[in-house]
């Protein structure tokens, strides 16, 4: 399973997936983004893994965006085809069935916070910076930055964060709700896997339609969101997991799920 690009381990219903690229501050490389297009298409089949955190190498960066001294040698055509697969892969982890967890290990910038963007729960160990800086550089986020920061933190802070291309530190991220928890130094990893174990004990398919519910549904009118939120109910209803659930509440003991 482990890559060249990532170093995949496995864990109780959990998935960690780290960049193995420290030198180049765990930037995004064509291969490493191939690597995890191939990695989210392996994971659709594994019923046992309910969560995956995703972190980098070392504690300088989480992911410091695009992978600069690879985009110099890249034609625009090159570049156009890696942008696709880039939002292909975003896009694969928030469809993805399984819950994602962004555990900011250091510095998360451009297309790196984009990807924690795509991710379900953001977790940033104190001291790292965060920052959309592409108009610095003559672009603007375009792997998905500005369609989903403010749908996360809503539209006058990410044009605060967006339009000015500053970096923001922990706590106000926190106090942002770009990041739902802060971890103390040393203990990211820590932090990350008890989020991740307490979504992974929960019914696999209720994570999966949790998911879909409120992505879907969130820029829907009030009706057709709740129309949706209902059809993505439904599917919970006839799964196993619901009847075991039950049974386990009346024997007081803790549900086994399975994930039919
Ligand atoms: N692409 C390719 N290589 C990168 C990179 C990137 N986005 N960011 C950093 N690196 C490389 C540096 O070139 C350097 O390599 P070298 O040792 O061969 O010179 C190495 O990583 C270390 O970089 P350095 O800046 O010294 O590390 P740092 O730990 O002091 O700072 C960052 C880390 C991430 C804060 C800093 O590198 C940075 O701000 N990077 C640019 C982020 C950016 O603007 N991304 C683009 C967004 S669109």
């Amino acid at each position: 399973m482990t890559g060249t690009e990532w170093r995949i381990e496995r864990l109780e219903g959990i998935e960690y997936w780290t960049i193995a690229g420290e030198a180049r501050r765990n930037a995004l490389s064509r291969a490493m983004i191939q690597e995890l297009l191939e990695n989210l298409e392996r994971l659709r089949g594994e019923r046992s893994v309910r969560c995956v955190v995703l972190t980098g190498e070392g504690e300088k960066a989480f992911c410091a965006g695009a992978d600069l001294k690879e985009r110099a040698t890249m034609s625009a055509d090159e570049v156009h085809q890696f942008h696709r697969s880039l939002l292909a892969a975003f896009r694969g982890i928030e469809q993805a069935p399984q819950a994602f967890v962004a555990a900011m290990n250091g510095a998360a910038l451009g297309g790196g916070l984009e990807m924690a963007l795509a991710c379900d729960l953001r977790v940033v160990v104190d001291g790292a910076e965060m920052g959309l800086p592409e108009v610095g550089l003559g672009i603007i986020p375009g792997a998905g930055g500005t369609v989903r920061l403010p749908r996360a933190i809503g539209v006058a802070r990410a044009k605060d964060l967006i339009l000015t291309g500053r970096r923001i530190g922990a706590a106000e991220a926190f106090a942002m709700g770009l990041v739902s928890r802060v971890a103390p130094p040393g203990r990211l990893r820590e932090v990350a896997l008890e989020m991740a174990a307490l979504v992974a004990r929960n019914a696999p398919v209720s994570i999966r339609q949790a998911k879909r519910a409120i992505d879907g549904g969130l820029h829907l009118d009030l009706d057709a969101a709740l129309a949706h939120e209902n059809a993505m109910y439904q599917d919970c209803l006839r799964t196993k997991d619901r009847v075991e659930a039950l049974r386990a509440f009346a024997e007081k003991r803790k549900p086994i799920f399975t994930g039919e």
